[in-house]
C-alpha cells in the first residue's frame, strides 16, 4: 500500500474524509497528538486500527466528533462531565460516559458499556469530522508500545505503507494525549492525566477529582473474565461436541456462527463482540482455532479472556 502524505487543503481534507469513507485508515493531527483515524461505524475499518497498530489486545477507542451536539448521539453526556465538555471542548479533554445503543461498532468500545468521545480543537482534525460527517475512532497513530506521535513524520518512520494517508499539518501544539475523566460510584475519576491539566477540570465541576492508582482497573475490559458469556467456552475445538454452540472460523460444516467463513480475520473482529453477545444463551460454546497472528492475536487474547475460569 503506498501511504499518501495530504496537504491539509481543502482537496487534501476532503480526500482523507473519503478515504475514511471508503473504509480507509488516516492519520491526523489533533491538537494533542496524531491520531490514526477510522470510520467508527465499520467494524472491519476499526479491525484494522488494531492490526496496524499491533495492538495484542482490544483497548477501547476514543471516538472522535466535531461538537458535544454530535457526540449526544452516542453517548450519556450528563452531570459533571457535561460541565466539563462545555467547559473545556473543543480541547484536549475524553470523556468516558455510557454509550447509547446506535450504529457504533462493538470494537471501538470492545464491547464495553462505556464510550470515549473527544472533540478535538485542532483546525485540521475539524474539518475532517465536519467532511466526513460521522464518529471516527482514533488512537495515537503510532505502533503498540511506541511513543505518540506529534508530526507527521513521526507517523511515516513507523506506519508507511501501512495507512492509506495521513495529513501533514506539522507538529501538534499540546504533544501530550488528551485527559480522560469517567464516571465511577457517581463522582468523576481522573482516568489518564494529559493536555488538561486536572486542576482546571477540578475548578470547572467545583469538586476534586478521584485519582485511580496505578495498576487499579479503570476498564472492565482488563478484567481477566470480563465479557465471559454464561456458560463454559472451549477454545480451539474441530468441532462442537453433544450440545455445544459453534463459532467456526474458516469455510466449516458445522453450521451455527461464523467469525469469517471467508477466514479473513479482519471480519471476524468485527464480527467477535456481537457473536458472543447473540450465542450467550447459557449453552456451552465452542469455538474454532484462529490463527495467532495479526489482529487474530487481539480475538485470541479476548477469547480466552471470555473462556478464563469466573473468579
Ligand atoms: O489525545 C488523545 O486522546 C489521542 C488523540 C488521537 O485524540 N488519542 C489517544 O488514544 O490517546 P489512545 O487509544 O492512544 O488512548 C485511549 C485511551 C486508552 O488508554 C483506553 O483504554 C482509554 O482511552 N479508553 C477508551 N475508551 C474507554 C472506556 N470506555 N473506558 C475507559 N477507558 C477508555
Ligand atoms: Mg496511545
Amino acid at each position: 500500500m503506498m501511504t499518501r502524505v495530504l496537504p491539509p487543503d481543502e482537496r487534501g481534507l476532503h480526500l482523507a474524509a473519503a478515504i475514511l469513507g471508503d473504509g480507509g485508515l488516516v492519520a491526523f493531527p489533533t491538537e494533542t497528538v496524531y491520531g490514526l483515524g477510522a470510520n467508527a461505524c465499520d467494524g472491519r475499518a476499526v479491525a484494522a486500527i488494531y492490526e496496524t497498530k499491533g495492538r495484542p489486545t482490544f483497548n477501547p477507542l476514543i471516538v472522535h466528533l466535531p461538537s458535544l451536539e454530535a457526540a449526544d448521539e452516542y453517548a450519556e453526556v450528563a452531570g459533571p462531565l457535561r460541565d466539563l465538555a462545555q467547559a473545556f471542548w473543543p480541547g484536549p479533554l475524553t470523556l468516558v460516559a455510557p454509550r447509547k445503543p446506535g450504529p457504533l461498532s462493538d470494537l471501538v468500545t470492545a464491547g464495553l458499556t462505556t464510550l470515549a468521545v473527544r472533540v478535538p480543537a485542532h483546525g485540521v482534525a475539524q474539518a475532517i469530522l465536519s467532511a466526513f460527517d460521522g464518529p471516527v475512532a482514533a488512537p495515537s497513530a503510532n505502533p503498540s508500545g511506541r511513543i505518540s506521535p506529534t508530526t507527521a513524520q513521526h507517523v511515516l518512520a513507523h506506519l508507511d505503507g501501512k495507512i492509506d494517508a495521513v495529513v501533514d499539518a506539522g507538529p501538534c501544539q499540546v504533544g501530550l494525549e488528551s485527559t480522560i475523566i469517567g464516571m465511577e460510584d457517581g463522582a468523576p475519576v481522573l482516568l489518564r492525566p494529559g493536555g488538561l491539566p486536572a486542576e482546571a477540570a477540578e475548578q470547572a465541576i467545583g469538586a476534586k477529582l478521584r485519582v485511580l492508582r496505578p495498576g487499579q482497573v479503570t476498564a472492565p475490559g482488563q478484567l481477566e473474565s470480563h465479557y465471559a458469556p454464561v456458560a463454559p467456552m472451549r477454545l480451539n475445538a474441530d468441532g462442537p461436541e453433544e450440545g455445544e454452540l459453534w463459532l467456526g472460523f474458516g469455510p466449516d460444516e458445522h453450521g451455527g456462527a461464523n467469525l469469517s467463513e471467508a477466514g479473513d480475520l479482519r471480519e471476524a473482529a468485527a464480527n467477535l463482540f456481537g457473536m458472543l453477545h447473540r450465542l450467550d444463551t447459557g449453552r456451552p460454546i465452542a469455538v474454532a482455532t484462529v490463527p495467532d497472528i495479526g489482529v487474530g492475536q487481539a480475538i485470541n487474547d479476548r477469547l480466552r479472556r471470555a473462556a478464563a475460569p469466573r473468579g
